[in-house]
């Protein structure tokens, strides 16, 4: 009897070992820093008017975010300008939400709240025979804290947990 005791012990531990491994893998593939130096080309896509008012575009193959606010085009990099991490973009609350440190940013990436240096890096976005190109060899700090030029009003709540 202690023998099969020893061995359910074992199992537990195994399992339970297991399962702390995947999710601390999960957690890091999520929230993992992107590498800086992987884009490097000219991104040519649709046209401008593709890009509505107030709405923001994942454009998977490059990382970034398309997003137009007051009749201007962004290219947002979805690295936290803070240590790294994927911003998601919130319909609900129409703000890029870090979910590493809380740092929030409006539509056009200008830093709202948290303990990001600055708003979102901007890579050079121009609309070319009349289709959008971004430019992802050419990549700019965000704008200085403070910078409300392109700031609207919250849609709604937040996305993150527990916050309103
Ligand atoms: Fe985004 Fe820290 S990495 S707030």
């Amino acid at each position: 009897m202690p023998k099969r005791r020893n061995l359910l012990n074992i199992a537990w531990k195994t399992g339970a070992g297991l399962l702390g491994v995947e999710a601390v893998w999960t957690t890091y593939e999520a929230l993992k820093p992107l590498a800086q130096g992987k884009a490097g080309g000219t991104l040519t896509l649709g046209p401008p008017d593709q890009y509505a008012e107030k709405t923001v575009t994942y454009i998977r193959e490059a990382q970034l975010y398309v997003s137009r606010v007051k009749g201007e085009l962004f290219a947002l990099s979805q690295s936290c300008p803070h240590l790294g991490c994927r911003v998601p973009f919130c319909e609900a609350s129409g703000r890029f939400e870090c979910p590493c440190h809380g740092s929030k940013y409006d539509l056009a990436g200008e830093w709202l709240e948290g303990p990001s240096p600055h708003g979102m890096n901007r890579y050079r976005i121009e609309v070319q025979d009349g289709r959008v190109t971004v430019d992802t060899r050419v990549l700019k700090n965000g704008p200085p804290l403070g910078t409300r030029q392109y700031y609207t009003p919250p849609r709604g709540g937040s996305c993150g947990p527990g916050r309103a």
